[in-house]
């Protein structure tokens, strides 16, 4: 609209993320015309910079989209001349007052929407929120602020959080992002089930014997082991970004598409899961390796990490849905550090066919012929269904092939990152992605229980080298529910 405007504040703005991540978000979608006709961005941090500075440190990160790189130079230098800077304390209503003078100066008078992106660490979430909310509110629009997580580290903690933040701030103003609900292929799980016949009459214990959530990378801490080290592989990757995949992938049929309709059949899921036990899970940290004349660190050589860390950087965890579609149907979680290779997946494994007239031609290993669909959020996009299939040729010889639908070869533009569709999504208002407190306690009661035990007890990790497949307790926590890890299974699976 040409009467009002969007200023987003981007606070933390010399910060990892928002360098990496949010600023280069925030060009795509100017650059592909997503963003209001008038609008500003400001960072806001301690550091003293100018908004030249700013600009020329933001610059570095902006890119282009491949498909579209025709004056990519003029759209980036508009956008910078929209990107502003104030230097202010965290916990300091006054510093936040001159950031409200500045921004009523660039809204001229228009009703003003105000966006607020807290890339910040969580000790100073409270602080900024109140700073903010009290003197840089927007007074004739909305005021909206994204928080990134950790959303504490257990269910007290998380709650307490929650309440500091809703003395300033409503649940409708509060976004909390999970960023693996903007990629691509999660989102599109609920096309995938809910618009083709195909899957969802299968999605459930009579069809499906276990699935799986991967996570996957080939790096290890590097640098970010001083936030790392506090919250370990369980809070940093499963009981956010697995275990929201995991609501998504199992949840009923919501009512309609809208936000809170989807949200309550998250929440269903979550609340109906068996607590986790210390026995379903196993836990791992990476140790130092040679490897082709090349020494790779140990998580305990990160200078930001304490030498005697137990601090988990991988684990594998089996899950329970009890109800009436999941009853005894194993999902496992697998995450880790420092391992092979870069990957996240969904892995659904399919029962066996009963009375398979072709049994003798698999020998006698028939979970090599079962049905796999695999939804490979990332890299190179993909979701593919393993097949059985005869070898073309006089013979029978029967081989497991993929239907396979590569992104990349079917869909060429690039795929935007997961923070532009969130960031969007918070501009519209649209809060299907983000997370609720409700689920958000609901997550927290699940995984709280045994990472106190696992605190309590000292559970020593069991060590795996930098780059290698990680510890086979993993193998053994899926065989003890006759489950094999869809992902290493060779052929680049
Ligand atoms: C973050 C974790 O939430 O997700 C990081 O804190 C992890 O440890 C990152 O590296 C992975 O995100 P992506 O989008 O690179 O897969």
């Amino acid at each position: 609209e040409a009467h009002s405007t969007l200023s987003i504040t981007v606070v933390g703005a010399s910060g990892d993320l928002a360098k990496k991540k949010i600023f280069p978000a925030l060009f795509a979608l100017y650059y592909e015309d997503w963003l209001p006709e008038n609008f500003v961005i400001f960072g806001y941090a301690r550091t003293k910079l100018t908004d030249e500075e700013l600009r020329n440190m933001i610059s570095r990160t902006l890119t282009c989209r491949i498909d579209k790189r025709a004056n990519c130079e003029d759209k980036m230098e508009q956008f910078l001349k929209r990107c502003f800077y104030h230097s202010g304390e965290y916990s300091s209503e006054e510093h936040f007052a001159e950031l409200d003078s500045k921004l009523k100066e660039k809204e001229a008078g228009k009703r003003s929407n105000r966006l607020f992106y807290l890339s910040i660490p969580p000790n100073i979430f409270v602080d900024v929120v109140r700073c903010a909310s009290r003197k840089a509110s927007s007074a004739n629009g909305w005021t909206r602020v994204i928080v990134e997580k950790p959303f504490g580290r257990d269910s007290e903690s998380s709650a307490e959080l929650t309440r500091c933040l809703k003395k300033y701030l409503t649940e409708e103003q509060i976004f909390r992002i999970d960023h693996y609900l903007g990629k691509e292929l999660v989102e599109n799980l609920s096309v995938l089930r809910f618009s083709n016949l195909v899957f969802e009459p299968l999605w459930s214990r009579n069809y499906i014997r276990n699935v799986q959530f991967i996570f996957s990378e080939d790096f290890g801490t590097e640098g970010r082991g001083g936030y790392f080290d506090n919250y370990g592989i369980i809070r940093d990757i499963m009981q956010n970004h697995l275990l929201q995949i995991l609501a998504l992938f199992a949840m009923e049929t919501p009512v309609s598409l809208d936000a809170e309709d989807i949200r309550n059949e998250k929440v269903k899921v979550l609340r109906s899961m068996k607590p986790l036990e210390l026995e379903d899970v196993i836990i791992g940290q990476y140790k130092g390796h040679n490897k082709g004349g090349r020494t790779y660190p140990g998580y305990i050589d990160d200078s930001t990490v304490p030498s005697n860390s137990i601090t988990p950087t991988f684990a594998a965890a089996a899950l329970f849905i009890n109800n009436a579609r999941w009853d005894g149907v194993p999902f496992l979680m697998k995450a880790g550090k420092a391992l092979h290779r870069k990957r996240a997946e969904i892995r659904v494994q399919f029962r066996h066919v009963p009375g398979n007239l072709y049994k003798r031609n698999f020998g006698t290993d028939l979970d090599k012929a079962t049905n796999e669909l695999v939804l490979r959020v990332q890299p190179d996009e993909a979701i593919y269904l393993k097949i059985n299939n005869k070898v073309p040729g006089l013979g029978m010889r029967l081989d497991r092939s993929d239907l396979n639908l590569l992104y990349r070869a079917r869909y060429p533009s690039e795929i935007p990152d997961a923070y532009e569709r969130l960031l969007l999504d918070a501009i519209a208002g649209e809060r299907r992605l983000f997370i609720r407190s409700d689920e958000l306690d609901a997550a927290w009661s699940l995984f709280t229980p045994l990472l106190k035990e696992l605190e309590a007890k000292k559970i020593a990790p069991e060590l795996y080298p930098y780059g290698s497949r990680g510890p086979v307790g993993a193998h053994y926590l899926a065989a003890k529910y006759n489950v094999r890890w869809g992902d290493l299974g060779g052929d680049d699976d």
